[in-house]
């Protein structure tokens, strides 16, 4: 079964065709990072035009790059949330003009649940599992069943750990989008330099909190505006990526689970996947993260999980919705 997936739920223009919900056929990401970078951050008007001008050049490159034609296309799987409304409705109405002018059925499918998902692309992974996804609106903690089968356990209570590399970023005048630019200049800096908060919020709280830390960064900047940036960004990136592993592993011992997946663009995150990797050369839990390329957003693993809905004849009509911000929490 062929999916054409279709992801514009922020500002990545993305089309993909996958097989069998684990054969990647072609996978085509336009980012609009250019744009937003000028603006220290993403303008919503901005990307959504931007979605728009680019939507059906996309498409027509990842058939092409797939060597196929819509009649080869079985269904359609496309993010209708959580994100920008504006840009999931040009990704959504395109899904659904195409889906009604061509009588191929459509999916809407959770941007969530799509990054958990991504890793069965590159392997074959049992469930249950827990579930990081730390992405630059999102961080939580799921407890995940199966396709469908999702309990959150824990969320963040200010920013997401995207969202706090992003801000760091600005702090440190490092740019737009931060999260790779703080991951870059954190490999020439001590991360034992500055010690910035990792915050309790009590115990067994699954929960995380990143607005403490992005102010403590803020002070220490203020205090000596000349500080090493090397070191205060590899010292913030350490808290963040203590934060996460320590939340994780309670999370696992909780449920007495040996199988965690990271995903989401901070999944991309070298020092993350270095400790991580660390923990399970170790112990018996096995950690998986995606490739780099399927950890940022990408139509890929929206296609990936589609099928699964798909082939059971699991697909929506022309009355769906966008949705901004529905939680990912379904059994
Ligand atoms: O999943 P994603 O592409 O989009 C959302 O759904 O939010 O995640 C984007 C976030 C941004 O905040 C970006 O700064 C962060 O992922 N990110 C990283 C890295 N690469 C991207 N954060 C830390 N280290 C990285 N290498
Ligand atoms: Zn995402």
């Amino acid at each position: 079964m062929n999916i054409l997936g279709i992801e514009t739920s922020c500002d990545e223009t993305s089309a993909a065709v996958v097989t069998d919900g684990a054969h990647l056929r072609s996978n085509i990401v336009a980012s609009q990072d250019e744009i937003h970078s000028r603006y220290g951050g993403i303008v919503p008007e901005m990307a959504s035009r931007c979605h728009i001008e680019r939507i059906q050049r996309i498409t027509e490159t990842a058939l092409s790059k797939a060597d196929m034609s819509l009649t080869d296309i079985d269904g359609i799987a496309v993010t209708a949330g959580p994100g920008l409304m504006g840009s999931l409705l040009v990704g959504l109405s395109f899904a659904k003009a195409l889906s009604h002018a061509r009588k191929i059925p459509f999916k809407g499918i959770n941007h969530l649940e799509g990054h958990i998902h991504a890793i069965f692309l590159e392997k074959k992974i049992s469930y249950p599992f827990i579930a990081l996804l730390v992405s630059g609106g999102h961080t939580a903690l799921y407890d995940v069943g199966a396709v469908g089968k999702l309990t959150l356990l824990g969320t963040t209570k200010d920013d997401a750990a995207g969202e706090a590399f992003d801000k760091v970023s600005k702090i440190l005048g490092l740019g737009f989008p931060g999260g790779k630019a703080i991951d870059e200049i954190s490999k020439q800096g001590n991360r034992n330099a500055y010690f910035f908060p990792r915050p309790n919020l009590g115990d067994p709280s699954f929960h995380f909190s990143f607005s403490g830390l992005k102010t403590a960064v803020l002070h220490q900047r203020k205090k000596e505006p000349h500080a090493n940036m090397a070191d205060i960004a590899a010292s913030f990136q350490e808290a963040v990526v203590d934060t996460l592993v320590q939340q994780a592993l309670k999370a696992l011992e909780f449920k007495e689970y040996q199988r965690l997946v990271v995903a989401g663009g901070v999944a991309a995150n070298s020092r993350l996947r270095e400790v991580f990797s660390e923990i399970s050369a170790k112990t018996n839990i096995e950690v998986h993260f995606p490739s780099l390329s399927l950890c940022t957003d990408n139509a890929a693993m929206i296609a990936a999980l589609g099928f699964h809905y798909l082939k059971n004849g699991d697909h929506d009509t022309l009355s769906l919705n966008a949705f901004a911000t529905q939680r990912l929490n379904f059994e």
